[in-house]
C-alpha cells in the first residue's frame, strides 16, 4: 500500500516512539473505569474470585481485540471510517465491514458526551476535598453533598464545560504537541498519585484485609452475572471496539511490535485497577464501610473515610486529582476518532475539528447533565419495553457500553480473524510460529464466543 493512501503514516505525524504510543493507549485505557468502576464492581461481586475472572477476560478477550484493532488502524493509516473503507477494498472483503469505522466514530462521540459529565464530578470533588468539606462530616452530610451536586444542573454544566475545554485544548494541538505532551506529563503524575494513595492505605491498618479480599478467591461469592460483568468491564477498561485504538494505531510507526505493545498496555491498565483497589479497600475496611456500596463507592463512601482520617483533606485531594487525570487521558482518546473524521472527510483543520467536534459533544452532554435533575423522569425511548425507565444518561451508557463497544469488538475480532488476508498478518501483529497460531485460534474462536455471550446476556 502506498504512503499516500495512509496519510497518518507520514514520518512527521507519527508517535515519536513506542513509549509515546504506550503512554497514550494506556492513558486511554486507564480511566474512570479503573478507579471508579473496578473497585465498586469488585466490591459488589465479593472480591478475589471476581478479580481472577476479570484477569482472564483481559488476557483472553481484551488483548486479542486490542492487538487486532491497533493492527487494523496502522494498516489503514487514516481515520477509522477511511481506514475501514480502504481495508475492505485492499483486503477484498464485503463492504459491510465498513460499519466498524462508523460505529467507532459515533460511539466515541457519544461516550465522551457523558464521560465528560462524570469527569466534571472529579473536578468538583477535588475542590470539596481540598477545602475540607468532608472533614468530620457524617454519612448523611456526605450523601447530601453528592445528591446536591446531581440536583444542580448549573453546577454540573459548569464543570462539564471546564472538562470539555481541557480535552478540546489538548486534542486541538495535535498528536505530538497535544496528546503526547499531555500523556507524558499526566501518566507519570497518575502513577505518583496512585503510589502515594497505596502507601497511605498500607499504613491504615486494614491493608492485609484488603489484600485478602482482593486476592483470595472465594468462588461461592461469584455469580453468573458477576462473570459477565467482569467480561464487559474488561472490554470497557481497555477502550476496545470503539475506534479509539484504530485512531491511535493509525499514527503508530511500522517498526513497533504490536503484540508486545498491547501486552504492556494491558499490564499497565490492570496494574492501575488493582492498585486503585489496594488504595480504596483498606480505607473502606478501616472505617467499617461497605465494599459492596455500588457506584457511590468513591463519591459517597470514600469521602467519609477522608473525613475521618488525619491528613484526609490532602489524601482526598490527591485521590480526586488522580481520578481527574485518568479521566482526561481517556477523554482525549475519545475525541480523537471524531477529530480525525472531521479532518479527513470535511477537510477542516485539526484545531477547528477539535473545537467543532467538542462543541457538538458538549451540547449532547447537556442531555446527561439534565438527566440527573430536571429530566430525571424523562425516558426518551421509554415506549420501547427494552429502554423502559432509562434516562438520557442511562440510554447513552447502555447504547455505548452494552451495545456499540461489544459489537465493535466482536466485529473487529471477526474481521481480523476471518475476513482479512492472512499474508503479512504475522509480521503486522508481531507474532510468529506457534504463538501466532495460538493467537489466531483465540482471536477467531474464543474472543468472539466470549463477547457474544456477554452481549446476549446484557440484552436480556
Ligand atoms: N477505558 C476507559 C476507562 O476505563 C474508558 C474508555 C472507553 C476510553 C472507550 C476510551 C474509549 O475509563
Amino acid at each position: 500500500m502506498s504512503e499516500s493512501t495512509q496519510p497518518h503514516q507520514q514520518a512527521n505525524n507519527l508517535w515519536s516512539s513506542r513509549m509515546a504510543f504506550i503512554l497514550a493507549a494506556a492513558g486511554s485505557a486507564v480511566g474512570l473505569g479503573n478507579i471508579w468502576k473496578f473497585p465498586y464492581i469488585t466490591g459488589e461481586n465479593g472480591g478475589g474470585a471476581f478479580v481472577l475472572i476479570y484477569l482472564a477476560c483481559i488476557f483472553l478477550i481484551g488483548v486479542p481485540v486490542l492487538i487486532a484493532e491497533t493492527m487494523i488502524g496502522r494498516r489503514g493509516g487514516q481515520s477509522p471510517v477511511a481506514t475501514m473503507r480502504t481495508l475492505t477494498k485492499t483486503e477484498g472483503t464485503a463492504r459491510g465491514w465498513r460499519a466498524i469505522g462508523w460505529n467507532g466514530v459515533i460511539a466515541s462521540f457519544l461516550v465522551l458526551s457523558f464521560y465528560a459529565v462524570i469527569g466534571g464530578w472529579a473536578l468538583v470533588y477535588i475542590g470539596k476535598a481540598a477545602t475540607g468539606l468532608f472533614t468530620g462530616a457524617d454519612a448523611e452530610a456526605i450523601g447530601g453533598q453528592f445528591g446536591g451536586l446531581l440536583a444542580n444542573p448549573w453546577e454540573l454544566l459548569l464543570w462539564h464545560s471546564v472538562f470539555m475545554a481541557i480535552v478540546v485544548f489538548i486534542v486541538g494541538r495535535g498528536i505530538r504537541s497535544g496528546l503526547e505532551k499531555a500523556v507524558n506529563m499526566l501518566m507519570p503524575l497518575l502513577f505518583l498519585l496512585l503510589i502515594a494513595m497505596v502507601i497511605y492505605a498500607m499504613n491504615s491498618g486494614s491493608f492485609g484485609r484488603a489484600v485478602s479480599f482482593m486476592f483470595s478467591p472465594d468462588f461461592s461469592k461469584l455469580t453468573t452475572a458477576g462473570v459477565l460483568t467482569a467480561l464487559g468491564h474488561a472490554a470497557f477498561t481497555l477502550s476496545i471496539g470503539i475506534g479509539v485504538l484504530m485512531a491511535y494505531g493509525s499514527y503508530l510507526p511500522k517498526t513497533v511490535n504490536i503484540a508486545r505493545t498491547a501486552m504492556t498496555i494491558a499490564v499497565v491498565d490492570t496494574s492501575v485497577a488493582l492498585l486503585a483497589g489496594l488504595a480504596i479497600f483498606p480505607l473502606v475496611f478501616a472505617n467499617g464501610l461497605e465494599p459492596g456500596a455500588g457506584p457511590g463507592l468513591i463519591f459517597v463512601t470514600l469521602p467519609l473515610a477522608f473525613g475521618q482520617m488525619s491528613g484526609g483533606a490532602l489524601f482526598g485531594t490527591i485521590f480526586f486529582a488522580l481520578l481527574l487525570v485518568a479521566a482526561i487521558t481517556s477523554a482525549i482518546s475519545m475525541l480523537e476518532p471524531v477529530v480525525e473524521w472531521l479532518e479527513e472527510h470535511k477537510g477542516v483543520s485539526r484545531a477547528k475539528s477539535a473545537l467543532g467536534g467538542g462543541l457538538a459533544i458538549w451540547v449532547i452532554g447537556i442531555g446527561t447533565v439534565l438527566s440527573f435533575n430536571v429530566w430525571d423522569s424523562v425516558h426518551p425511548l421509554g415506549f420501547i419495553p427494552f429502554f423502559e425507565g432509562k434516562t438520557v444518561f442511562d440510554l447513552l451508557d447502555f447504547l455505548v457500553s452494552n451495545l456499540m463497544m461489544p459489537l465493535g469488538g466482536l466485529a473487529i475480532a471477526l474481521f481480523a480473524g476471518w475476513a482479512m488476508k492472512r499474508e503479512g498478518l504475522p509480521a503486522d501483529i508481531g507474532l510468529q510460529g506457534g504463538s501466532y497460531t495460538a493467537f489466531m485460534f483465540v482471536l477467531r474462536y474464543l474472543t468472539p464466543a466470549g463477547i457474544a455471550v456477554v452481549f446476549l446476556y446484557n440484552l436480556v
